[in-house]
């Protein structure tokens, strides 16, 4: 194996997602894709930033990453096991490695729970069995690693803040020690001072436990500060790898997505949706670039041919004419 194959956790392969929407008696369905040809090396032990605007299919991906969906065409190879070949109970005991953070806070405790019976659900869906003190030491152990008090075991969770309930929600995701942890815009429905808690606890338990991210935001920002390597999507392909934080974008699109978000205060930053040009619709997508009608470098060529990823190493671009 290469040294590159090796470093590598996890790849996917041509990943492509579609949905069919509506259809009727006498409309047919509609085709969106998604997600669409994704090739991305996930490298180990290192954080990977997915970034891009409402809708260009990163809980997607982040989804058929983890083959918490089935992907329509392509493959997700997770330490040289390729997800989609494997049986339930095969993929079930390969999930306690792979775990996802949801958004939500409130999406990842059920309000009828103690914070106890919340964090000890994930043996039950393993079919782990604990005794009552294995119970009692893992909950004390998984708090404190997040950095909550021991005490909070028994409380519910409407009596804990925004911020504890995520704590909760990345304690369940590491009951299991994994090596990988997919973040779907972790810290997007916190305050701005919560956010910045959280995300220097997960820096801190990146490190600590030598952990693998792919990191999901809509903050290029948040993204740059945080990330090793960053994966720009829009409309459900990739159009940029930056191999560093400090890399000068070189697609037009992520030129665009970083001077909107030069604003440190994320109330003040510029929307990106005041771009001119509109969006096109994931339903009927150009034959060129999707990025055309908004961009102030797009020529005939690309209106016509789509552009395709360079396939040098390192810092990668779909773009005909990239910024220099
Ligand atoms: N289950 C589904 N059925 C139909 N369409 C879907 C489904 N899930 C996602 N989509 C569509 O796929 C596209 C990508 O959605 P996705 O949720 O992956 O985007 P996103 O980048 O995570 O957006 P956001 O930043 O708002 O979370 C959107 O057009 C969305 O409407
Ligand atoms: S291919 Fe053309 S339209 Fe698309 S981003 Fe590059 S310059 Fe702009
Ligand atoms: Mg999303």
């Amino acid at each position: 194996m290469s040294d590159a194959a090796s470093n590598c956790l996890l790849s996917m392969r041509g990943l492509t997602r579609e949905f069919r929407i509506g259809g009727g008696l006498f409309s047919p369905a509609k085709v969106l894709r998604a997600v669409s040809d994704v090739w991305l090396d996930v490298p180990r032990g290192r954080v990977t930033g997915i970034v891009g605007e409402s809708g260009c299919g990163k809980s997607t991906l982040a989804r058929l990453a983890l083959r918490l969906l089935d992907a329509t065409a392509g493959s997700v190879i997770f330490d040289d096991v390729e997800l989609g070949g494997l049986k339930s109970g095969e993929l079930r005991e390969l999930r306690r490695r792979m775990q996802m953070v949801f958004q939500d806070p409130y999406s990842s405790v059920d309000p009828r729970y103690t914070i106890r019976e919340a964090l000890v659900e994930p043996f039950r869906v393993q079919r782990i069995r604990l005794t009552a003190a294995e119970a009692k030491s893992r909950v004390e152990e998984m708090l404190t690693m997040v950095g909550l008090s021991p005490h909070l075991a028994s409380s519910y969770p409407h009596q804990l803040s925004g911020g504890q309930k995520q704590r909760v929600g990345i304690a369940r995701a590491l009951a299991h020690k994994p090596s990988f942890l997919v973040l779907d815009e972790p810290t997007a429905s916190l305050d701005v001072s919560i956010q910045a808690q959280i995300v220097a606890l997960l820096e801190y338990l990146q490190r600590d436990l030598g952990l693998t991210y792919l990191f999901i935001s809509h903050d290029l920002g948040l993204v740059r500060y945080f990330c090793d390597t960053i994966v720009v999507m829009y409309l459900g392909r990739i159009v940029e790898i930056l191999p560093n934080a400090v890399a000068k974008p070189r697609h037009p699109y992520t030129k665009t997505l970083l001077d909107s978000t030069f604003e440190p205060d994320p109330s003040k930053r510029r929307h990106i949706s005041r771009l001119s040009g509109e969006i096109p619709s994931a339903f009927d997508l150009p034959k060129g670039c999707a990025f055309a009608a908004r961009c102030s470098h797009a020529a005939d060529r690309c209106r016509q041919e789509r552009p395709e990823m360079s396939d040098a190493p390192g810092h990668r671009v779909a773009c005909h004419y990239p910024l220099n």
